[in-house]
């Protein structure tokens, strides 16, 4: 249903994107991680967000657990709740991206329908796609969380890479992650292509 079936009106800001950019000192974006499981999502947007604040860039990171802890609480691992999460963790992105932040996610979010759907809600350019390509051997030898081993045992069902797929991106506009490559360096190619697409300075 449309917003004016549901006499709804969209309110435009006064403060133009520009202007926010200005009085801030740097752009915003939605930096999107996508892998799976221990493939070090969190680690590196913590990394990436730290550097950042450190810096005086407004940034924040949004990650799967925490976020399954507060506003997706009610949801589980089945296709369905993986993308209501993922639609509703795109509109927060969204928004906190209209706010003038950088906004980095750190979620399996599994499916490519889904990502694609978050990259047409953000404005142009503003979507990075960053593919945390850790392989499945790597993240299941190091299984921070122990889940890789309860997945194995059939004590968790739906588990991404064992009993439910990831879909790799097609087209991200970056891939890090390679088995032996370290978080530092991999953090420092995210913020590389923030500079370069001139969204931090
Ligand atoms: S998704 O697929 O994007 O909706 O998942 P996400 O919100 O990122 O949540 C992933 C974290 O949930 C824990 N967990 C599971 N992951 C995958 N499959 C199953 N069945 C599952 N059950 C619990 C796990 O800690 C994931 O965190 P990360 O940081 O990815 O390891």
């Amino acid at each position: 249903m449309s917003g004016s079936d549901r006499n709804l009106t969209w309110h435009a800001g006064e403060v133009s994107a520009s202007d926010r950019a200005r009085a801030l000192g740097h752009g915003a974006a939605t930096v999107w991680l996508t892998g799976l499981s221990g493939s070090g999502k969190s680690t590196l947007c913590r990394r990436v967000e730290r550097t950042l604040v450190e810096r005086g860039v407004g940034a924040y990171v949004l990650d799967g657990d925490n976020v399954r802890m507060g506003l997706n609480a009610d949801l589980g691992f089945g296709a369905k709740d993986r993308e209501e999460n993922i639609r509703r963790i795109g509109e927060v992105a969204k928004l906190m991206t209209d706010a003038g932040l950088v906004v980095l996610t750190a979620f399996i979010s599994p499916f490519r329908a889904d990502r694609a759907r978050v990259r047409s809600i953000v404005p142009a350019g503003q979507f990075l796609e960053v593919h945390v390509a850790t392989s499945i051997d790597e993240c299941e030898r190091r299984d921070p969380k122990g889940l890789y081993a309860k997945a194995r045992r059939g004590e968790i069902r739906d588990f991404t890479g064992i009993d439910s797929p990831y879909e790799p991106p097609d087209a991200p506009e970056l891939v890090v992650g390679h088995d032996g490559v370290s978080a530092d360096v991999n953090a420092a190619r995210i913020v590389e292509m923030l500079e370069i697409r001139g969204i931090v300075p």
